[in-house]
């Protein structure tokens, strides 16, 4: 016999660990959730507080992904609400793609909540905008290859490197070294600054700067290997620059240009 009503699988981008960083929708698709999938190790615990009180709790670390999809099986088969909890945005690294495969191999109803990304809290710590005019105008998430995860060709971080524009690498701390030769082999200086962060928003979080050049025996001295994200790139230490954008010489559907502003916004060359 078919269930009363659907069931639904609702993969929630948690943050980077705080709980107060959580969306108002996540925090919803929890509350409504018959079933709460997590990663005890990965989001902080307070960010079950929002399930009620007779939701089944799952830890993701004991299962695989046969285990998970079970789970929703049972969810189309019962019409429960299934809340898969992932850590920052589930659009990176999450191992999503597969589930949400399943679940349309399943006729199971998804739905996708974003979440604060590290490298967008990583940011917000260090108190740096990662695109800064004529500075770095575009931001490459990446990772180093290896072990389990080879690289596609052509996405090495050296390759990457190339282009000198804010980085930000993930799951990467355990080979510091590989990171620090391939960053310097695409050309970044030695001086590029860097932010390492290590459990960002956690309460064991620790946020350094340092430089390529000190990359690799700022990771080691904290031994950092897991959990650790770094932001590379000329923007994380440049001040001066500003956006054309809040020029008093650039207009828009909302603002007028200031005359003397506007020529001189040109005079530099501006296509304002
Ligand atoms: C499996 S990936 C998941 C990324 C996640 N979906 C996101 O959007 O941040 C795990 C990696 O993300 C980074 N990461 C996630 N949370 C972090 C945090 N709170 N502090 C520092 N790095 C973090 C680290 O590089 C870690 O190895």
């Amino acid at each position: 016999m078919a269930a009363a009503t659907p069931g639904k699988v609702t993969f929630v981008g948690a943050g980077p660990g705080a709980a107060d960083l959580l969306t108002f929708r996540a925090a919803r698709a929890i509350a409504e959730a018959d079933v709460v999938i997590w990663a005890a190790s990965l989001v902080q615990a307070e960010v079950l507080d929002h399930a009620h009180e007779g939701a089944e709790i799952l830890d993701s670390a004991a299962m695989s992904l046969e285990d998970v999809v079970a789970v929703y099986e049972r969810a189309r088969a019962e019409g429960l609400k299934v809340a898969r909890i992932h850590s920052g945005d589930p659009a990176l690294w999450g191992g999503t793609q597969e589930q949400l495969d399943r679940c349309d191999a399943l006729g199971i109803e998804t739905e996708v909540v974003p979440g604060v990304s590290s490298f967008s809290a990583v940011a917000a710590i260090a108190r740096r905008e990662l695109t800064i005019p004529e500075v770095a105008q575009s931001v490459v998430l990446t990772r180093l290859g290896g072990g389990k995860t080879p690289m596609p060709p052509g996405e090495e971080v050296r390759e990457f490197a190339r282009h000198g524009t804010t980085m930000a690498v993930f799951l990467s701390a355990a080979r510091s070294g590989q990171l620090v030769r391939e960053l310097l082999e695409g050309g970044y200086p030695t001086s590029t600054p860097v932010v390492v962060a290590y459990q960002a928003t956690w309460p064991e979080e620790l946020v350094v700067r340092c430089t390529v050049e000190t990359l690799e025996e700022t990771v080691k001295e904290h031994k950092l290997w897991k959990h650790t994200l770094f932001l590379v790139g000329p923007a994380l230490g440049a001040h001066g620059t500003r956006s054309h954008l809040y020029h008093p010489g650039h207009f828009h559907g909302y603002r007028k240009a200031d005359p003397e502003a506007r020529k001189a916004l040109r005079a530099r060359g501006a296509s304002t």
